[in-house]
């Protein structure tokens, strides 16, 4: 049962890192599920997603909650009973969950070079130009890009966010871990706060509003 790791953002924040290495039953014999959860379990096609949903209870039950203290609301996006923030990604072989006092979201990404080809369709002009001259840290970079957009898609919560028209990106180096990010959509302007770091061949980027 690995829980991997655990990232101390702030006093209020914290990152849980699960690595799934379980099969299907061990895991469906550790989280408790309610009926609603069991359904979606069972309509999920790939056991990679059944998984990293297992997971992600795991690391609930790792900080004293369960399934049952999480609801979602009518867009997916899913809360705490008691009103700590939470955001959730899986992808293949990890799950993480951050909880905070802020209203954050994060995302994992498996880097794969295939996101250079798709590059066009979510990251800005310019920096797809600059970063084809320079390919060894394009993969990386882009993910940290397609990860903040998707992250602060989980923040706001809108429907009509485009990640290229309405999400950009300030530059960065990969050693900087940091960054910022601007929303702009519907009229509203939002700074955020983009923290990012690798794990094993995934990354990782958490974000909130800043004040
Ligand atoms: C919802 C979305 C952000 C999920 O991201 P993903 O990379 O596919 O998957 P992740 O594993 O990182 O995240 C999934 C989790 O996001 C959360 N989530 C889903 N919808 C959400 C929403 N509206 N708001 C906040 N969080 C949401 C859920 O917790 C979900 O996991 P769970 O259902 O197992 O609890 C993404 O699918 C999406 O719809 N993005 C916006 C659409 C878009 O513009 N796409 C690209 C255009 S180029």
């Amino acid at each position: 049962m690995p829980f991997y790791q655990k990232i101390n953002v702030d006093d209020k924040t914290a990152i849980f890192v699960w690595k799934i290495t379980e099969e299907f039953n061990e895991l469906f014999r550790a989280v408790s599920l309610k009926d609603i959860s069991l359904a979606r379990l069972e309509g999920m096609k790939s056991e990679s997603h059944q998984k990293g949903f297992m997971a992600v209870r795991m690391l609930l039950q790792h900080n004293g909650y369960s399934d049952f203290d999480l609801y979602y609301d009518e867009f997916g996006k899913p809360n705490l009973k008691d009103g700590v923030n939470i955001s959730i990604s899986h992808s293949f072989d990890f799950s993480v969950i951050i909880l905070s006092d802020k209203n954050s979201g994060i995302d994992l990404e498996l880097r794969r070079n295939l996101i250079q080809k798709i590059a066009y369709k979510f990251a800005e002009e310019k920096f797809v130009y600059e970063c084809e001259n320079n390919s060894a840290e394009f993969v990386s970079k882009l993910t940290v890009i397609w990860g903040v957009k998707e992250a602060i898609f989980k923040v706001r919560n809108e429907i009509g966010i485009s990640f290229k028209d309405h999400i950009f990106v300030q530059p960065f180096e990969m050693n900087d871990s940091k960054t910022t990010a601007l929303l702009d959509f519907n009229s509203v302007k939002k700074e955020f706060l983009v923290y990012f770091t690798e794990i094993e061949n995934y990354t990782l980027v958490w974000l909130w509003e800043s004040e």
